[in-house]
């Protein structure tokens, strides 16, 4: 009778450990502990077992239900904690599949950098590339730098409230007016304020307007300047360096074009052009001219420099600036700014 204890014992054990869900361990249960079970079985023949037999028996009986009830406990915990390894989850009928560790893994999202800021950085290296440094200036600025010292008189049309964005408290008519810089020809002043000649600088931010958001205008966006004051700089200085910038860029086939303009900071002042990438044949891009319009330049005013200081006697220097999201969807051939500031996965994920 011992012997048959202890078989039951060791196949109730055996059972327990390839258990691998609560209605295995039910099954196991019934098999050996339950009412009509093994173990029950035995006890309800102790009657027939002699008196030295009985008490052994039945004592045995109950250290094996004890200890099989412990065990029963522990393993329930076991599934239920999920730590049950691939090859123990894997009962003898088979019912589970075992985790594959040989199938590959499922890859992350990786991110990557938005096609504007890798326009912008590759705006900046080109630049490195020719001896200019970076300055920066704040998107908060006075109407002193954004307007006063760049030359734009007093009733230019571009200081109204209807075009600029003023800081609460201030407006149009107050004396020196904090404002979001319209662009980033302050960065100028604010540079040769603080520094004096020769200069070579780009200085790439965000400017605002009150513009309606379309296809092509937003009321944020990037330009990025260029300065450069030495002795005897000339407007063959700023074409080399343009047409530099727009080989660099673009590819070398590409030429660039003044066209003559009117800025209050420069004179004289010009619009600069690319050839398209269509390479003149005319393309929507180019809305057929072969040209595209980038942005303005010149050489510097004189009233800019004694604004700031500088002997306009002794200094001259040209300027420019360019729109950065215009270069990017030109570049990359996107037909709404919009898109650079949606957020658009489907947009994004392309380049
Ligand atoms: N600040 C001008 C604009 O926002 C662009 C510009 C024109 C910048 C001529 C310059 C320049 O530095 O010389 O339209």
């Amino acid at each position: 009778m011992i012997d048959r204890l202890e078989k039951i014992r060791g196949e109730a054990l055996d059972a327990l450990k390839s258990a691998s869900s609560q209605a295995d361990l039910d099954e196991i249960r019934a098999k050996y502990l339950g009412r009509k079970g093994e173990l029950a079985d035995i006890m309800s023949s102790l009657g027939t077992l002699s008196k030295e037999e009985r008490p052994v028996v039945g004592k045995e009986s109950n250290r094996i239900k004890n200890e099989l009830e412990g065990e029963f406990k522990k393993r329930l915990d076991e599934i239920k904690s999920g730590a049950v390894s691939a090859k123990q989850a894997v009962p003898k009928g088979g019912r589970w599949t075992p985790k594959d560790t040989t199938l590959p893994g499922r890859m992350p999202v990786v991110g990557n950098r938005h096609v504007f800021r890798e326009m912008l950085d590759e705006i900046i290296d080109i630049f490195y590339g020719m001896g200019f440094s970076l300055a920066l200036g704040p998107d908060v600025d006075t109407a002193n730098n954004n307007f006063d010292s760049l030359n734009t008189p007093p009733d230019h049309p571009s200081r109204d409230i209807g075009d600029t964005f003023y800081i609460a408290g201030n407006g149009p008519d107050d004396a020196n007016p904090y404002l979001l810089r319209t662009h980033t020809s302050p960065v100028q002043v604010r540079t040769m304020l603080s520094q004096k000649p020769p200069v070579r600088i780009i200085a790439p931010g965000r400017c605002y307007r009150k513009d309606t958001p379309d296809a092509t205008h937003y009321f944020s966006f990037w330009q990025c300047e260029g300065l450069y004051v030495d002795k005897h700089v000339t407007m063959a200085d700023l074409k080399g360096v343009l047409t530099a910038f727009a080989k660099k860029l673009m590819g070398p086939e590409t030429e660039i074009r003044f066209r003559p303009h009117f800025f209050p900071f420069t004179e004289p002042s010009v619009e600069y052009d690319f050839t398209c990438i269509c390479g003149g044949g005319g393309c929507k891009i180019c809305k057929g001219t072969g040209w595209i319009e980038i942005s303005g330049a010149g050489m510097v005013d004189p009233e800019v420099f004694r604004a700031v200081g500088y002997d306009p006697e002794e200094w001259s220097g040209y300027a420019f600036g360019m729109g950065v999201e215009r270069v990017a969807m030109i570049r990359y051939n996107i037909d709404d700014i919009r898109l650079l500031y949606s957020n658009d996965l489907r947009f994004i994920e392309q380049f």
